[in-house]
């Protein structure tokens, strides 16, 4: 069964145009799809596109259904096929927040739905996971608007990992604002995470604009130009 399965996916803007069209992709487990192309040429839309976050036409299919005949709907959805995004989140408040929120679905996926049900781990395994990328414990109660790009993308990206739902994880420049050692360690925690029985983790879609971090992460290469998309066999350089 396909995991995530795209069908002539367009988007256009509420003014009429165009921002790309056409496109086709079939994820399987194990794939590490990188997408590449010019700043502008639609990427971050794309994901947001496969993660409900934005107005699309085509199909989207997660394993065989369209999310219209997926019972769980569109909050729950997005656990499964989580986005981590390219900007700071515009959220109020702190990452220990957004953490309760995004658990919340969680307990209600298990048929728990209220805050007291909540376990311990949804919060321990992303502040363990952004610990050991040298995330103090203290960074999860600032105010989003206060942290750095860098600790605001590991702080993303630990919850993305670290809640144990995502089986797809779209990831839009998530390493963009760290130094090259940070860099390089969060990409063999993630790419292990992917290879773990443990994780629910199955798949992964990659922006980057780094030709080595492609190399280095990518299974499979997207390349975005004009409106349309197509697959290469090896990275773009
Ligand atoms: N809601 C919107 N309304 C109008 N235009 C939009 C909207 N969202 C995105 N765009 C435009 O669509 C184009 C694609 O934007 P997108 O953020 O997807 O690019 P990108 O490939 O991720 O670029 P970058 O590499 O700089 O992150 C841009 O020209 C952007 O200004
Ligand atoms: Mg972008």
């Amino acid at each position: 069964m396909d995991l995530l399965a795209v069908h002539d996916l367009g988007c256009t803007t509420e003014d009429g145009s165009q921002i790309f069209s056409g496109v086709e992709l079939t994820l399987h487990e194990g794939d590490v799809v990188v997408v590449q192309g010019k700043s502008g040429c639609g990427k971050t839309t794309f994901l947001k596109c496969l993660a409900h976050l934005n107005l699309y036409n085509g199909h989207i299919l997660f394993c065989g259904k369209g999310i219209e005949n997926v019972t769980i709907g569109a909050p729950i959805y997005r656990t499964k096929v989580a986005y981590v995004p390219q900007r700071p989140p515009l959220l109020p408040g702190s990452p220990r927040d957004f953490l309760a929120t995004a658990s919340s679905f969680k307990a209600r996926r298990k048929g728990k739905g209220r805050k007291d049900a909540r376990s311990s781990e949804d919060f321990e395994h992303p502040l363990k996971i952004a610990s050991s990328w040298g995330i103090d414990s203290q960074l999860w109660d600032r105010e989003w608007t206060n942290l750095s790009g860098g600790e605001t993308q590991r702080i993303a990206l630990a919850i993305g990992l670290g809640l144990d739902t995502a089986e797809v994880l779209l990831l839009d420049e998530p390493t963009s604002a760290l130094d090259q050692d940070s860099c390089l360690i969060v990409e063999r925690h993630i790419l292990d995470a992917l290879n773990s029985s443990e994780n629910p983790l199955k798949a992964i879609v990659w922006i980057t604009h780094s030709p080595e971090q492609a190399s280095r992460v990518g299974t499979r290469f997207l390349q975005f130009t004009g409106g349309s998309s197509y697959e290469e066999s090896s990275p773009p350089v």
